[in-house]
């Protein structure tokens, strides 16, 4: 096993409803460090740059508004297995098939409004952590 970083966001769902202590206690709980942290409201060009690979999906429209319609908060995570540790406890993608105890069945909404996202492959987390943290923000 290896320490890796991987690229969290706690959704516009989730901040609304005063989500993000309640989220955080489950990744610190799973041993995961929070190395970088910040509550912002993206844009939709960062939004729809972010979720490119989804541009043809008949929902890209419904996400991408959907994450700009409130603040998310942008985090990165360290640990062991980090990628696949934070898939682990966040659940499937819709709550209603994610396992007992997950973030997402826990708190989100629906397959949309899911509360997390979290880097799929070592490739995706580093281009998802560049894209919104620089160097000097990432404390280790
Ligand atoms: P995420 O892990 O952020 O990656 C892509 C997102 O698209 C996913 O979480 C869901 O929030 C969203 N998504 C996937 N499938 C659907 C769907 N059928 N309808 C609406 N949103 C979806």
């Amino acid at each position: 096993m290896a320490v890796e970083r991987t690229f969290s966001i706690l959704k516009p769902d989730a901040t609304e409803r005063n989500l993000t202590g309640a989220i955080n206690a489950l990744i610190e709980g799973a041993g995961l460090r929070i190395i970088a942290q910040k509550r912002m409201r993206i844009t939709r060009a960062q939004a729809e740059t972010f979720y490119a690979v989804h541009s043809a999906r008949p929902f890209f429209g419904e996400l991408v508004d959907f994450m700009i319609s409130a603040p998310v908060v942008v985090q990165v995570l360290e640990g062991e297995s980090a990628i696949a540790k934070y898939r682990e406890i966040m659940g499937a993608t819709d709550p209603a098939k994610a396992a007992a105890g997950t973030i997402r069945k826990v708190h989100a909404k629906s397959i949309g409004e899911n509360s997390v996202h979290g880097s799929d492959a070592p490739d995706t987390a580093a281009r998802e952590i560049a894209q919104f943290f620089s160097g000097n923000e990432i404390v280790g």
